[in-house]
């Protein structure tokens, strides 16, 4: 059962010890109702895909409750700093740089070497935030492929009994989500949303440029700055050949060099494949045989990521 949490102090710390222990609280924010996970978790991000059942491990917005808390999580230029001035706390998310000594879990970045940050007006996102501690991954609060929920209600509707607590702190004042603003390279606008792209130029002094495909974000695996191995991926390999490194899942792969579960839980594998696929590649001589997950829960986002991993390079 998810429990419904009043928006006081011990239903706050209530919220935060949840999400200390890796469980996953849904909060209101003034845009919408986000699915909140320690960002520096890799099994609570893990358990944000199973939850939202996302076949796609896209990167998530990391929350912060200030500017200087930010600061710690990614590289913030003039630029940046003038449109965090201006816009935040507010629905404005900033793609930044992300400083290597963040410790985010790469779930969060899907491995990139950038991350999107938000730092939320709501109180009680405010408060939320405080009391944790730490940094909240929180896409949307809805299942993968449904409205986003701006109610406690509608929360539960979807994602009664796969989380943990949802703090009811009414309606959400915005409605739609917070727009992105890419800031690595020239400034793009990423996501339409809460603040008009015109009030951004305003702040900025020039026009934006439109990403190519607004709501749908070039996926991770398409980005020329990701991460992809260098050693060759075989796939549904049920042993290794000779010379090949194994990275297994399962009992049935108990001689791998590395195994992604043991048990075979799909959330523990989905919480160590970036970490395991790195050391695969550090540690491979040859090719990189990978056993056969199986295509269903947080499986089909694992294997959505081995197939990029393996598909041939140019
Ligand atoms: O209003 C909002 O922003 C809501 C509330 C809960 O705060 N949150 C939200 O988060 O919409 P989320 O995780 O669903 O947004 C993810 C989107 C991705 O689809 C992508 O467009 C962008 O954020 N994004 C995240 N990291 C990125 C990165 N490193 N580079 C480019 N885009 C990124
Ligand atoms: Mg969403």
């Amino acid at each position: 059962m998810t429990k419904t949490l009043a928006p006081t102090p011990e239903g706050l710390a209530s919220a935060a010890h949840l999400l200390s222990s890796g469980e996953l609280v849904a909060f209101p924010t003034e845009t919408v109702y986000g699915l909140g996970g320690d960002a520096r978790s890799d099994i609570a991000v893990a358990r944000i895909f199973d939850a939202k059942g996302r076949p796609r491990f896209n990167p998530l917005i990391v929350h912060l409750p200030d500017l200087a808390a930010a600061r710690d999580i990614a590289l913030f230029d003039d630029l940046a700093e003038r449109m965090a001035a201006a816009f935040w706390p507010g629905p404005l998310t900033l793609v930044l740089p992300l400083r290597p000594s963040a410790r985010l879990s790469p779930l969060v970045t899907a491995d990139l070497p950038s991350v999107a940050l938000r730092v939320p007006e709501h109180p009680t996102a405010q408060a939320l935030l405080r009391h944790f501690g730490g940094p909240l991954a929180a896409p949307s609060a809805n299942l993968s492929g449904k409205v986003s929920p701006t109610r406690a209600e509608h929360v539960m509707a979807g994602l009664n009994r796969r989380i943990a607590a949802v703090i009811d702190g009414g309606t959400c004042a915005v409605g739609i989500e917070s727009t992105i603003l890419g800031l690595t390279e020239d400034p793009v606008l990423l996501r339409p949303g809460g603040i008009p792209a015109e009030a951004l130029e305003a702040c900025l002094g020039f026009p934006l440029a439109d990403a190519p495909n607004c709501e749908r974000p070039a996926a991770p695996g398409q980005l020329a700055s990701h991460y992809a191995p260098r050693a060759a991926v075989r796939l549904n390999a049920a042993a290794p050949e000779p010379g090949e490194f194994w990275l297994g899942f399962g009992a049935g792969a108990r001689d791998a060099d590395l195994n992604l579960s043991p048990t075979g839980d799909l959330v523990a594998a989905a919480a160590n494949l970036f970490h395991y696929l790195r050391q695969a590649d550090d540690r491979a001589t040859g090719c990189i045989a990978v056993s056969p997950i199986p295509e269903k829960g947080l499986g089909r986002a694992i294997n959505d990521r081995l197939r990029r991993a393996a598909a041939p390079r140019s």
